[in-house]
């Protein structure tokens, strides 16, 4: 068998298969890998006519099939499958070739791989793949990391496979060096959650304050989605709210348990974040609304507590309160953006990354689970100010977030006093008045610190640090 094979893909499950299929119906000849050979066979006989398929058994089959330098492609489960697929497949190759891990690893291990690999003259390639398996298919958001070089002979290629943004551009970048693919996937995975939690309180609040039923919901969403809103996301509420259970004839959202899992990228950008000092308030209360749905035992238990039940408002009033979620939902859904970039930019700077927020925000706009119109939005922004501090800060941000404001303070005062949790809204907006506050009260933080530790603390009016010598006369002392 000759080296014919431009890039091999190895571990085909679903997404794996997509991607493979995805290369071979571009053009490529792809060289296919399964542990277990059946599913190799079973790609190539169902859609081998989409294109040219290597079909493989042997690790070393595998790799004598691709040409050089040779582009491999991970697709297995992160964690150790991908320590264990590197072990079997890295002592075949030679220096210049490439590994491709595209499947959602954690940065630190991505970081790991790459040096171990690098030592070793291969290429180690942590990449973002966004968009599920229809994405995997016609055409994914990828972030790549890994060295430039890299970048230079599997980037065509990924630009090839890749979805289009509306204005025709590929919706794949080089992010950075090492992790920072991965860890752009991660942030990406965490405003994913941020964002489906608060599409969730806003279902929430329609059904419970508006009194709305899931069918009217999904129209209301529908509506949204020809706006400012318009999203992947938003339209998949809307078909998920419109489903009707075969078996029962209910609401399908009405028959499914209230217990959100997550896979844990999520989680991940909450912990880097913590590392980092990054306030990703709305991203962590979207994890930890998950896990506190999935707690059934204390839910239990915390059922019939005191509290309000919430009543829906009269009819004619409410169409005015579903404008007044849609505002909230949007203002918190750029708080979301804003802490989500924020963490990339903090991340960037650690690690010397280098990453673009424009170019993040532009591969965005297509092919991925948050892609919407919005993405555009934030693309402006930074090409208007590619220095750009906080999204929150652009021009045209601000004042939206201004128009917003009385809605969205409304709604979440609302949703207080009628006992509707909306830990997502309500963290965005006081995130915002947390950023945009003269005076925090962290002077009084400081000052319980230096009482209790003498941790000292630093003045508004002179350079320098002090203490109050609190257990004695009370003066102050430099140093
Ligand atoms: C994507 C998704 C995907 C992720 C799922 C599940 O970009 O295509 O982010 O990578 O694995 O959304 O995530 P959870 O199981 O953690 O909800």
């Amino acid at each position: 068998m000759g080296s014919t094979a431009q890039i091999g893909v190895t571990g085909l499950a679903v997404m794996g298969r997509n991607l493979a299929r995805n290369f071979a119906r571009n053009g490529y000849t792809v060289a296919v890998h399964n542990r277990t050979a059946a599913r190799t066979r079973a790609l190539v006989e169902e859609f081998g006519g989409e294109g040219d398929f290597v079909a493989t058994e042997t690790a070393e089959e595998f790799v004598a099939a691709l040409e050089r330098p040779r582009r491999l492609v991970v697709m297995v489960k992160a964690g150790e499958p991908t320590d264990a697929v590197i072990a079997e497949f890295a002592p075949l190759l030679e220096p210049g070739d490439m590994i491709v891990d595209g499947g959602n690893a954690h940065f630190a291990d991505t970081r790991r791989r790459e040096r171990e690999l690098r030592e070793r003259g291969i290429h180690f390639v942590g990449t973002g793949v966004s968009g599920g398996e229809e994405g995997a298919l016609n055409g994914p958001s990828i972030m790549p990391g890994g060295s430039a070089e890299s970048y230079e002979a599997l980037g065509p290629m990924l630009e090839r496979i890749a979805a289009r943004a509306d204005d025709g551009a590929p919706c794949v970048t080089h992010v950075g060096p090492d992790g920072a693919g991965h860890f752009v996937k991660m942030v990406h995975n965490g405003i994913e959650y941020a964002d489906m939690q608060l599409i969730g309180e806003a279902y929430q609040l329609l059904r419970d304050i508006a009194g709305y039923d899931p069918a009217r919901i999904a129209d209301v969403f529908r509506r949204w989605n020809t706006g400012r809103l318009d999203s992947y996301l938003i339209e998949i509420t809307a078909e998920v709210l419109s489903h009707v259970d075969a078996a029962t004839g209910k609401p399908f959202v009405d028959v499914v348990q209230d217990r959100a899992e997550q896979k844990g990228t999520g989680r991940w950008t909450v912990q880097t974040a913590l590392d980092l000092g990054v306030p990703v308030s709305g991203i962590a209360e979207a994890v930890f609304a998950r896990s506190l749905s999935g707690h059934a035992d204390l839910r239990a238990a915390s059922r019939g507590l005191p509290g309000p039940t919430a009543r829906p408002l009269p009819p004619e009033r409410a169409e005015a309160f579903a404008d007044r979620v849609e505002q909230a939902l949007y203002a918190s859904k750029i708080v979301s953006y804003t802490q989500g970039f924020h963490q990339i930019a903090a991340a960037s700077a650690e690690y010397g990354w280098g990453i673009d927020a424009g170019a993040v925000a532009r591969i965005w706009r297509g092919g991925c689970i948050i892609r919407a119109a919005f993405l555009d939005r934030i693309t402006a922004a930074y090409e208007a100010d590619p220095g750009l501090v906080s999204l929150l800060s652009d021009a045209e941000f601000a004042r939206e977030i201004g128009r917003a404001q009385d809605d969205w303070r409304s709604v979440v005062s609302l949703a207080v006093a009628e006992g509707v949790p909306v830990p997502g809204f309500a963290a965005a907006l006081a995130y915002y008045d947390g950023m945009r506050a003269d005076r925090l009260p962290a002077a009084l933080t400081q000052g319980q610190r230096d009482y209790f530790g003498a941790h000292t603390y630093r003045r508004t009016d002179r350079e320098g640090v002090f203490h109050t010598l609190w257990g004695g006369d009370r003066s102050e002392i430099e140093g």
